[in-house]
C-alpha cells in the first residue's frame, strides 16, 4: 500500500517541470479568487470583514472573513445534527464513493488550490502542493482504511447456536473540526475526510489564516456530493473555536493547534457530564539527535531543511539539536553554512525554499528568541529580522542558528513556530537521549548516525510519535498518509493513534457490541 501512496508524492520535485508549468497557471486562476468574502453560508448577521492579507506581501487581500455570528453557530450545529442520521444511514460503500471523489477533486483543482495556499500562509510552491496532494491522500487512504475493514462490521463467536454477535463500529454524530493556520489544506481535510466517512457529520471551524483555502475544500466537498447538511463552514477566530467546542451538540472534536489551546479543549471535554472525545494533536519540540558516527552533511542537511523548511512552522519542525561533542563544533559550521545558504524570497517564486513567516506575532517572538540567544548565548547564524527592509515587504525573517546556551534554556523548551534552531554539545548519547525526552512533548524526532546497535537504541528509547534515523530530506519532517502515520506522544497527541495511519478511523467511531437471540 505504501508504494501507491509515495507515487504522488513523488511527482512533487523542484526539476518537475510539467509540475511548474501547472502550478504557474494554477497562480493565474488563484489570484482571480483574492479578495473574497468568506462567511458562514446563510450568515444574516455575520461579523465585520477581517481583511487576511499575504504573509508575503500586506498588499495582497487573500480574503475578507467574516466570523460566524451565534446564531450561525446554532443553525449550523442543528442543521449538522439534523443530517447525521441519513448521513450514518448510507452504506459505507456509498459514503467511501463520496469520499473518494473528494479526493479526486482536490487532486483535479490542486495547482489553483497549491498557489492559493502560497499566497495565503507563505508556503513555497513544492510544500503548498505536498498540502493540497496530501489532503486528497486523507480522503484516498482512509477510504481504502475503511474498505480493507470492511465498514468496521464484524461476526464475533458466539456461546450458543442460538445467538449471533456482532461488533459493529458508529459513528459518534456531530464532529467538530478545529484546523491551524500551517496545513491550511492537510489539516482541514484529514480530520473531515475521517470524520465524515465514518459517517458523523462534521462541522468545520478554520484558522482565520486559512479560511480562503479551507473555503474551497469545503466547496469541493459539496461538489463531490457530501450533503450540505452533513458539512457545516463556520469561519472565525478562536471565539467562534471555543463556541464550537463547547456546543451542547458536538459529539466529538479534532483539535489540531497549540498546546495549550489543545489542553484547555480537552480540560472542558467533559462539561456535558460524560466524557466526549478529543482527538488533539498539538505542538512540537522536536529534537534531533547526532552521533559521532554520524555522517554530518547528511545530518545538516536534515536539520536545515527541517528547520528551515516553511520557515519553521511545521509541528513537526526541528527545533533543537544535541550532538556529541567530539564533532559537535564540525557539525555547527555545517549547519550555520546550510543557514546562510537560505535566501528568504518571494514563495510564488519557482526557487524559493523559504519565504515569510505567517504574521507580526510571529516576527516578535523570532526576535524575541534572538535577543535572548545574544544576551545568554552566541547567534552562529542569521538572526536578522528582514520584514520592512527593501525588497521583504512581508513577514520576512532569516533562517537563524543558535548555540552555547545553558542545557536549561528556555529555547529547548519551548515551541517558537519560526526559522530557528538550537544547538547544544553532549557528552554522550545517553545525555542526549534524557534532553531530547525531557520536554512535555513528544511529537516527532531525528537521529543521524552510522551505527545499527546506536539505531536500534534510539527506536527503542525516543520518546515521540514520528521518528526518523539519517534523513536528509528532513530530519524531522515531512510525513506522508499511508506511509508515515503522523500523531504526537505525551503533550503533542492525544489520541496515540496517528493521522494517515492504520489506526485513526477507530478515533471517530464508537463499539456497539450486538447480540441477538433467534
Ligand atoms: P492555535 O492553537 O492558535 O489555533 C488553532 C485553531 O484553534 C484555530 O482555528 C483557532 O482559531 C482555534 N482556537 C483557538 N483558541 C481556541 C479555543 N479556546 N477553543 C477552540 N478553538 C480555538 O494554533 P495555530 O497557530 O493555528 O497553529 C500552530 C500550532 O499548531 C503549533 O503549536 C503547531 O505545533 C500546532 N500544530 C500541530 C499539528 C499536529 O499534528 N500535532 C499540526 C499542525 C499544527
Ligand atoms: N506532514 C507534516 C510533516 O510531517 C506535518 O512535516
Amino acid at each position: 500500500m505504501a508504494e501507491k501512496f509515495r507515487v504522488t508524492y513523488a511527482t512533487l520535485t523542484a526539476d518537475n517541470e510539467d509540475m511548474h508549468v501547472a502550478y504557474e497557471a494554477g497562480i493565474e486562476t488563484a489570484r482571480g479568487w483574492l479578495g473574497a468574502e468568506i462567511a458562514a453560508p446563510g450568515d444574516d448577521s455575520p461579523g465585520d470583514p477581517v481583511e487576511v492579507t499575504s504573509p508575503a506581501d500586506p498588499a495582497v487581500v487573500i480574503a475578507r472573513v467574516r466570523a460566524a455570528s451565534p446564531a450561525a453557530i446554532e443553525k449550523a450545529m442543528e442543521d449538522a445534527r439534523a443530517a447525521a442520521p441519513e448521513w450514518a444511514g448510507r452504506s459505507w460503500q456509498d459514503r467511501m464513493a463520496v469520499i473518494r471523489k473528494v479526493g479526486d477533486l482536490i487532486s483535479e483543482y490542486s495547482n489553483e488550490l497549491a498557489a492559493l495556499v502560497t499566497m495565503e500562509v507563505g508556503k513555497n510552491r513544492l510544500e503548498a502542493l505536498g498540502d493540497v496532494e496530501e489532503a486528497a491522500v486523507f480522503f484516498r487512504y482512509y477510504a481504502d482504511q475503511m474498505e480493507a475493514n470492511e465498514g468496521y462490521d464484524r461476526p464475533m463467536d458466539s456461546l450458543t447456536a442460538a445467538e449471533k454477535t456482532r461488533s459493529v463500529l458508529k459513528p459518534h454524530g456531530v464532529w467538530a473540526v478545529i484546523a491551524p493556520f500551517n496545513f491550511p489544506a492537510a489539516l482541514a481535510a484529514g480530520p473531515a475526510a475521517a470524520a465524515l466517512l465514518t459517517g458523523n457529520t462534521v462541522v468545520l471551524k478554520p484558522s482565520v489564516q486559512g479560511s480562503h483555502t479551507a473555503w474551497r475544500i469545503y466547496q469541493i466537498l459539496l461538489k463531490a456530493g457530501v450533503p450540505e447538511g452533513a458539512v457545516q463552514f463556520l469561519p472565525g477566530g478562536d471565539e467562534v473555536g471555543k463556541a464550537v467546542v463547547g456546543h451542547r451538540e458536538v459529539d466529538g472534536i479534532t483539535f489540531t493547534g497549540s498546546y495549550a489551546v489543545g489542553m484547555s479543549i480537552l480540560r472542558d471535554s467533559t462539561a456535558a457530564g460524560y466524557p466526549k472525545p478529543v482527538v488533539a494533536e498539538m505542538g512540537g519540540k522536536n529534537p534531533t539527535i547526532v552521533a559521532a558516527s554520524a555522517d554530518l552533511d547528511k545530518a545538516a542537511q536534515g536539520v536545515a531543511r527541517s528547520a528551515f523548511g516553511f520557515s519553521g512552522q511545521k509541528c513537526s519542525a526541528c527545533s533543537r539539536v544535541y550532538v556529541d561533542a567530539s564533532v559537535h563544533d564540525e557539525f555547527l559550521a555545517k549547519l550555520a553554512a546550510k543557514a546562510e545558504e537560505v535566501t528568504p524570497a518571494d514563495p510564488l517564486e519557482r526557487d524559493t525554499f523559504m519565504g515569510p513567516v505567517i504574521d507580526a506575532d510571529a516576527v516578535a517572538r523570532f526576535e524575541k528568541a534572538v535577543n535572548h540567544a545574544r544576551e545568554s548565548g552566541r547567534v552562529v547564524a542569521g538572526g536578522e529580522v528582514l520584514q520592512g527592509t527593501d525588497g521583504f515587504p512581508g513577514h520576512y525573517v532569516q533562517a537563524t542558528v543558535v548555540g552555547n546556551l545553558r542545557s536549561d534554556d528556555w529555547l529547548f523548551a519551548e515551541e517558537l513556530f519560526v526559522p530557528f534552531v538550537a544547538v547544544t554539545a553532549v557528552d554522550s548519547l545517553d545525555e542526549a537521549m534524557a534532553r531530547a525526552n525531557e520536554t512535555p512533548l513528544g511529537l516527532t524526532a531525528g537521529f543521524f548516525s552510522g551505527d545499527d546497535a546506536e539505531i536500534d537504541w534510539f527506536l527503542d528509547t525516543i520518546h515521540a510519535g514520528v521518528v526518523y534515523v539519517n534523513r536528509p530530506a528532513g530530519a524531522t519532517t515531512g510525513a506522508w498518509p499511508g506511509v508515515q502515520p503522523f500523531g504526537g506522544w505525551k503533550g503533542s497527541g492525544s489520541s496515540g493513534k496517528a493521522g494517515g495511519g492504520l489506526y485513526y478511523l477507530g478515533l471517530y467511531l464508537r463499539e456497539q457490541s450486538q447480540s441477538v437471540v433467534s
